[in-house]
């Protein structure tokens, strides 16, 4: 049988994950955050001090990584790692890099239902022929109080006003690049995310019950 792919595609905190989480647990699919992917792999360039202005130390270092962890950590939450991770994924070699641990995960998942992956290209470039595509829109000064509580909450330090320039940097970089830029995929579903999560999981549950 065919596994079922749910995407989700939205700007920098934008509630996907939230939102993923609990349509894994609801619906019983697998869940994939591929912004963790980017994530790992910028910890792993900070932490190895490569220089990523040069493409070709980008390239060298993919060719020395055999395998990244999916799973998720506080630590990789950082601003640091947020602005790091959205440097990086403007190069192709780093999204194919990242698309084909994609792939490989779905491929190693054969038996179960099916899966959840939220990202910023799944429905519009990785998973095109999904079955039922989100995009997750909500008003940045929205986005940054909700992260701005989530650093806060998680004992970071924080201050709004940077949170709302970071997000909308992030924001810029992902939809202006020329790689797999972030765009409302075709077919997709606009989400409302900017009331409460009850709202919005009771658009999102009526049309996962059609397909
Ligand atoms: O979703 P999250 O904020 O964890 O992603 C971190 C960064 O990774 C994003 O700002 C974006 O630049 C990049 N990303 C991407 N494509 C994806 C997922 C994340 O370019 N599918």
């Amino acid at each position: 049988m065919k596994n079922i792919i749910i995407t989700i595609d939205g700007p920098a905190a934008s509630g996907k994950e939230k939102i993923s989480q609990y349509i894994s647990k609801k619906w019983k699919l697998k869940h994939l955050d591929s912004g963790i992917l980017y994530r790992r792999l910028a910890f792993i360039f900070l932490n190895d001090r490569i220089e990523i202005n040069k493409v070709s130390n980008i390239k060298k270092k993919l060719k020395e990584i055999s395998s990244i962890s999916y799973n998720k950590s506080q630590y990789l939450r950082t601003q640091e790692i947020s602005r790091l991770a959205s440097k990086i994924a403007v190069h192709n070699c780093v999204r194919l890099f990242i698309n084909n641990l994609q792939y490989n995960f779905v491929k190693k998942n054969k038996k179960i239902k099916g899966f959840v992956i939220d990202g910023r290209d799944i429905g519009s470039v990785v998973f095109k022929k999904a079955d039922l595509k989100l995009y997750i829109d909500v008003n940045p000064k929205i986005r940054a109080k909700r992260r701005y509580k989530q650093l806060i909450d998680s004992g970071e330090k924080s201050i709004y006003p940077k949170i709302l320039k970071d997000i909308k940097l992030r924001d810029k970089k992902d939809k202006l690049r020329k790689n797999s830029p972030l765009v409302v995929p075709k077919d997709a579903h606009i989400i409302n995310n900017n009331g409460s999560f009850n709202s919005t999981i009771k658009q999102i549950n009526n049309l996962i019950k059609e397909i």
